[in-house]
Formats: C-alpha cells, structure tokens, sequence
C-alpha cells in the first residue's frame, strides 16, 4: 500500500489520560525468557527496539502477579520483588528513551499447562478446580484465595505506575485465572463470584479492575484483555448476544477500565453476523459500540495465517492492510494491536509509514527461540 492509503494508522489518539502518537499497539507476547523470573538488557533492547520502530503503545509479554503458582511456565517475568521491579524499570526506562510509550499486561495463569510440561510447587488455583469443562486440575479457590489475588493485582498496578509506565493491561482473556472466572464451563461456583449470567461471572473481574483502579488513582490509562475465545476451546463464547455481551463489559468498564482490549484470531472475523452480515462489526467495533470505551482489536494483522496455529509450527507470509485501514476508516475501534508481524519486522509500524509493503517480512515461529 502507498503511504498515504495507510494515514488512518498513523493519527495520533488522545482520550483522556491516553495520549498516543498512533493507532499501532504491540501485542503483549510471551517470550519465557526471563531467568529466576527477572527481565534485563534484553528485555529492555527488545522492547525499545519496538518504540524505535515507531510503534504507539507497547504492551509487555505478560508477566506474573504475587501469588503461589501465578505462572504456568519458568521463564515467564515476575511482576513482584524487589529484583524483578528493578528489571522492569530498566525497560520502561529504555522505551522512554526511545520516544517510546508502554504498558505491562499484568497476568495469573490459572488452571492452565504451560507449553513445556513444567509444573509449580504448589497446586494451581481456579475457580473450582477446573482447567477446561470436565478437566479437574489444582484447587478451587477459596474467598481468601481470591481476596489476595484480586489485592496481588492491584499491587502490581500500583507498581507499574510507581515505575514509570504509561498504562497497565489486566489480562483477562485466552482461557487463564480471569477468564475462568467468565467462562461458565470453569466456574461452577455457588457463593457471589459464580452464577448463571455472565455478569454475576464477572464480579471478579470488576473487583480486579476496581481495586486496580482504587490503586492507580483516576488519571492512569487501565486497559483489560478480553477474549471469547479460549486456549482450551477455540469455539467457547461468553456472550452470545449484544445484551450479554452488554452484561460482561458493561460492569468493567463502571469499575474503571479505560480501554477494552477485545482479542481475536481474525480481526476482521464479524462478532455477530446474523445482526450485520458478514462484514459487520467484529469484537472490538460491538465492545466500542455498546460500552463507548476506547477499543483495540488485534488478530492476524499483515500476517496470512493465525497464531495459533504458529505454535503448531505454521508459517505466515506478510499481506496487505487493506481490510484493516477500511475497518479503521469506519471508526469501527480505535487502536490495533500487532503481535507476529512485530516479532519479524520491529519496524512494522516505520516500514507501513513507509509505504514499503516488499520490507515486510512474513512470521516464522523459529524466530521465537531468539529475543530480537
Ligand atoms: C509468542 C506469543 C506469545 C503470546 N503471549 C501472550 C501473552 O502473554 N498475553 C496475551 O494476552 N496474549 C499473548 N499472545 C497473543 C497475542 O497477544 C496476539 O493476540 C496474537 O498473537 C494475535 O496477534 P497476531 O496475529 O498479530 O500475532 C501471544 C502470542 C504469541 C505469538
């Protein structure tokens, strides 16, 4: 595409505390590669490399809250600790210096496996035990469990804002502690934080956002990822209705999130086609549409082929961005995020300006076993 047809992406976004010098976000990807938990040099040039790359917003991989088995994986970064804090002040600090903005996705991983078989010392936690429907693993939390964790969140929001950062991102989409909470298949509770509606589902959630709210004070950008979609059950859907879609966010964003961040394999996949067509509204235009946050979509962007199936070992060439700036013209959300094709190309976004679709490289998933 030439460089004007791409202008939409590069406006600049202010609303209220969030000022953005463009649309482009960078997807918080994981990367495993923090030993004893503690991110450093790496981390910090890795991520500047982005800002230099003229990315708008960074989001960090995530990285873990403090509570016994938030992590799912090894390498995954602490967001705790005296040590870990110092790592992450390196790399705000380094992102800042490139001209850079940037926030952590602040993380629990529930009831979930990680990729590689490794297991923490103590029992994971959940809502009642469960990893999947019918997959019991670790314990369901009790009242105090959660009490701690939705406390763990806000310390670590506090922090992020103590450090420096720009915003901070609550993960609550892909199937991990939040979203097991949400999901009906579970969270088979019968106290307060369960029940047979989405929004009695969502209480621990909105209990999260409020007491990351109460912590970070009213002028501090908070983002939440959502998803319908699960890591254990591709077709799951939390809301299969506006009303019920309604009934989730609704209460999140009367918490205190700011900015939806509604997450999909295919951003230009339609949320709800048999109300406007196969073109109509995707996840983040209906979450824009009935809440009037600010949303960001993200999926597949300049990238032939999804993520998940990257992790089966599947490769992507780069496509064009004509759906995207369409989508964007039409005001349908407000920022797009970019994992993959960020990870190949950190200056996707100065080579999109650019107009220099033939730069662009495809995404191939040897290139995770290296932080560049
Ligand atoms: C290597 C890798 C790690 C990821 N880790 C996270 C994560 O920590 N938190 C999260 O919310 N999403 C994570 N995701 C999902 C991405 O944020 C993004 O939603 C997904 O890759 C789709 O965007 P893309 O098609 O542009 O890559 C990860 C994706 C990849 C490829």
């Amino acid at each position: 595409m030439t460089q004007s047809a791409t202008d939409i992406l590069f406006q600049p976004y202010k609303r209220g505390a969030l000022e953005l010098a463009n649309r482009i976000v960078m997807a918080p990807m994981t990367r495993t590669m923090a030993p004893d938990g503690i991110v450093g040099p790496d981390q910090a040039a890795y991520y500047a490399r982005r800002a230099e790359g003229g990315v708008g917003l960074i989001l960090s991989e995530g990285t873990v809250i403090d509570r016994p088995a938030s992590r799912n994986e090894p390498g995954i970064p602490f967001f705790h600790g005296e040590a870990a804090l110092a790592g992450w002040k390196g790399v705000i600090d380094a992102v800042h210096a490139a001209g850079g903005r940037m926030g952590p996705q602040i993380w629990h991983t529930g009831a979930t496996r990680g990729m590689s078989g490794w297991e923490p010392e103590v029992d994971v936690e959940s809502p009642s035990g469960l990893n999947a429907p019918g997959e019991p693993r670790g314990k369901a939390m009790s009242e105090e469990d959660i009490a701690d964790t939705v406390a763990a969140f806000a310390r670590a929001a506090a922090d992020a804002k103590r450090l420096g950062f720009d915003t901070v991102e609550i993960h609550g989409a892909h199937g991990y502690l939040i979203d097991q909470f949400f999901w009906e298949g579970t969270n088979r509770r019968e106290d307060r934080y369960g029940g047979a509606t989405i929004g009695e589902r969502s209480r621990m959630a909105a209990e999260v956002v409020a007491a990351v709210r109460a912590a970070i004070g009213p002028d501090f950008p908070l983002i939440i990822r959502l998803s319908q979609w699960k890591q254990q059950d591709y077709t799951a859907r939390l809301a299969t209705t506006p009303d019920e879609m309604a009934a989730w966010l609704q209460p999140l964003v009367e918490a205190g999130a700011d900015v939806l961040h509604c997450s999909q394999r295919r951003f230009w996949e339609p949320e709800f086609p048999e109300i406007d067509g196969a073109e109509g509204l995707n996840f983040a235009g209906w979450a824009k549409k009935l809440t009037g946050a600010t949303t960001i979509s993200v999926g597949s962007v300049g990238l032939s082929g999804e993520f998940m199936a990257a992790f089966g070992g599947e490769t992507s060439k780069a496509t064009g961005l004509e759906q995207l700036v369409a989508r964007m013209e039409r005001d349908e959300f407000d920022l797009i995020a970019v994992g993959r094709a960020l990870i190949s190309n950190p200056d996707w976004a100065a080579r999109v300006r650019a107009g220099d679709a033939e730069g662009l490289k495809g995404f191939d998933p040897a290139s995770l076993a290296e932080l560049v």
